[in-house]
């Protein structure tokens, strides 16, 4: 009870995270009776989407809703006081996961070659790398081993939505929600206002303790 009081924040964001990849599976077939075959199921895509489509559509949501979510985590920390280094490390775990499950499916449909024949694409890969690095890096030991070089290494995370966002937006998808939430991000950052909102949770406490 004692751990589980403790530890449900990241664990649900795990279980947040798995579960949609078991609609993944439910659109291949598996076959290791002759070497190892992974073959789409026909018609598993719904609202007209082949199947492939619909590995596309969500994986890439699944990819951009995780990248959008850790990057509100400083944002909420400041608004509201709460954070958890845990949860935040989780978050950043689904995002890699399902952006690399993202570019597998590509790799698998169209080959490796086939990143480098649209803009778009190229700014999803150089985002998939950027999200791998960030993955490794984002608990306590690497904090402490990396410094100050952590935070720096860390804010190459704006680079990976922007990259996102631009991806999906050349795809002609949605991605203004994605944005928007982002921004207000953002701007809760900036410095000044920062300071303000702190300053004006802590007299609120000190008033109501
Ligand atoms: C090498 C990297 C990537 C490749 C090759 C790639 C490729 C694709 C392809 C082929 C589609 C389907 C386009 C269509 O239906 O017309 C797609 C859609 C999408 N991708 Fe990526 N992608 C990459 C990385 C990313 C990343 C890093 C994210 C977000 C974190 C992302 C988010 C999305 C989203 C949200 C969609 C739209 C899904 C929908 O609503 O149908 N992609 N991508």
């Amino acid at each position: 009870m004692k751990f589980l009081k403790g530890n449900y924040g990241w664990m649900l964001v795990a279980i947040l995270a798995i579960l949609p990849l078991f609609v993944i599976f439910s659109m291949v077939q598996i076959d290791v009776t002759n070497g190892l075959s992974i073959t789409l199921i026909e018609g598993a895509g719904s609202e007209g989407m082949t199947t492939l489509e619909m590995m596309y559509h969500v994986s890439g949501e699944f990819a951009i809703r995780w990248m959008t979510a850790v990057l509100t985590c400083t944002p909420f920390f400041i608004l509201f006081g709460i954070s958890n280094l845990f949860v935040r490390q989780a978050m950043g775990i689904a995002t890699a996961v399902w952006s690399l499950l993202h570019f597998v499916i590509f790799l698998f449909a169209e080959g490796f070659l086939e990143t480098f024949t649209q803009v778009n694409y190229v700014a999803g890969f150089v985002a998939v790398l950027i999200v791998i690095p960030l993955m490794i890096t984002s608990n306590r030991r690497s904090m402490k081993k990396l410094k100050s070089k952590w935070k720096k290494l860390q804010s190459f995370s704006y680079a990976a939505i922007f990259l996102s966002l631009l991806h999906v937006a050349l795809l002609d998808k949605t991605w203004v929600i994605y944005a928007v939430i982002v921004g207000i991000g953002f701007v809760i950052r900036i410095p000044y206002i920062k300071d303000r909102i702190i300053r004006f949770r802590k007299n609120r406490k000190a008033v109501t303790a």
